[in-house]
């Protein structure tokens, strides 16, 4: 059976060109790049390509990335380096609707006496921007606000965001770990002080990272070791992960047209679809302000894994809510923050898509998923309750 993969956000598929690019630092260049002979050197310079490939992405400079194990550690760092440089400020402002390493963090510095204050959203899932001008302390060490959530695709302000933080003198970190890839992003020009991305969000391997740190903000390193990534991240670099995160790169600057095109016309084609085939069927999010890839659906009065499930049949890979959060019964906390009605907000389903979808996987797509949500209403008592209720009417 053939795999539909629609759960991008996720993780995606390595790239064959990236693939290509990285399987000769595996057994022919695999010097250390720290070494005096020119094995290693070679491999050093292979390194500051791909510096110079993310950075272009970013429209940042070079010295301005440090490579990371992944978008985890990304955050964890900015956020922490912004706590030790300045230890006198104990006031942290995020959103309700971050990825578990933001919010998990916040939550874990809560409990060591560091005041979080989280910005609401709306029913769309757009930052409450009057409560963000409002909640800045005169101790308040960084602000840290997503650019595009994972469950919803829903684009913060975040350049407008980091322009007041900057006006207040307060650092301003974004996770941009689903951002990045998928729309043009030119850091140079703006007030953002911090970026994390992940590279197995953009076709690159998992294992690998990068955080960007604008050139002459204050920063304390997470890893403590020796002196690689300019003493900012100690450990021997994964060669092979960052050599594909600079390939992944550049090749979704590339492709940031199609993604934008060819990518959002087969996501709308496949939103459309169902929210006209499938009645009591809602989108979660902000529908001009979104990611090209993502969607994020509810069908009211049945269970989202049980979706997934039957969807599993077929081949067709997606995610409810957010995988990290998955396995719990809880609605995921995102559609909570947006105040999505419990009947929709259990059987909400995110589509994620890549550059490597076609017509003829949404095509079956659409043919299926109707079919399996009329199956499961046809089981579920909360249906059949409210059917009785609307004839009734
Ligand atoms: C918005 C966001 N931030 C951070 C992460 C964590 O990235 P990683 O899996 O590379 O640690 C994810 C992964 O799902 C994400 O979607």
């Amino acid at each position: 059976m053939k795999t539909i993969y629609l759960d991008n956000n996720a993780t995606t598929k390595t790239a064959p060109e990236v693939l290509e690019a990285i399987t000769p630092y595996f057994h022919e260049w695999y010097g250390n790049p720290s070494s005096a002979h020119s094995f290693g050197g070679q491999v050093a310079r292979r390194l500051k390509e791909a510096r110079e490939q993310v950075a272009a992405l970013l429209g940042a400079e070079t010295e301005e990335i440090i490579f990371t194990s992944c978008g985890t550690e990304s955050d964890n760092t900015a956020v922490m380096s912004a706590l030790a440089t300045q230890n006198d400020r104990r006031h942290i402002v995020t959103s309700r609707v971050e990825h578990p390493a933001i919010k998990a963090l916040c939550s874990h510095l809560a409990g060591r006496g560091y005041r979080v204050t989280e910005i609401p959203v709306d029913g769309d899932g757009r930052l409450d921007m009057e409560r963000y001008q409002q909640s800045f302390a005169p101790d308040t060490a960084i602000v840290t606000l997503m650019w595009a959530n994972n469950e919803t695709g829903v684009l913060f302000p975040v350049e407008e965001a980091a322009n007041m933080a900057r006006e207040r003198g307060i650092p301003f970190h974004t996770d941009a770990v689903q951002a990045v890839g998928k729309i043009p992003i030119r850091l140079k020009e703006s007030a953002i002080d911090m970026l994390s991305l992940s590279g197995h969000k953009l076709h690159a391997p998992k294992g690998v990272g990068a955080l960007y740190v604008r050139k002459g903000s204050k920063f304390s390193p997470f890893m403590i070791g020796g002196h690689q990534e300019r003493g900012r991240r100690g450990g021997t670099e994964n060669t092979p992960g960052i050599v594909g995160l600079g390939k992944a790169c550049e090749l979704a600057g590339r492709r940031m047209k199609e993604e934008n095109t060819r990518v959002k016309a087969l996501r709308d084609k496949l939103e459309n679809g169902l929210l006209a085939a499938v009645p009591n069927c809602r989108l979660n999010g902000d529908p001009s302000n979104r990611l090209p890839n993502t969607s994020n659906l509810s069908f009211e009065f049945v269970e989202g894994e049980a979706i997934l499930l039957m969807m599993d049949e077929f081949g067709i890979c997606a995610s409810s809510g957010s995988a990290c959060t998955s396995g719990s019964l809880q609605p995921s906390h995102v559609l909570r923050a947006m105040g999505v009605p419990f009947t929709m907000a259990h059987g909400s389903i995110r589509f994620s898509l890549s550059v490597y979808n076609t017509e003829e996987e949404i095509a079956f797509v659409l043919e299926k998923v109707p079919f399996i949500i009329e199956k499961l209403r046809r089981l579920s008592p909360y249906w059949k309750t409210e059917k009785r209720a609307n004839a009734a009417a």
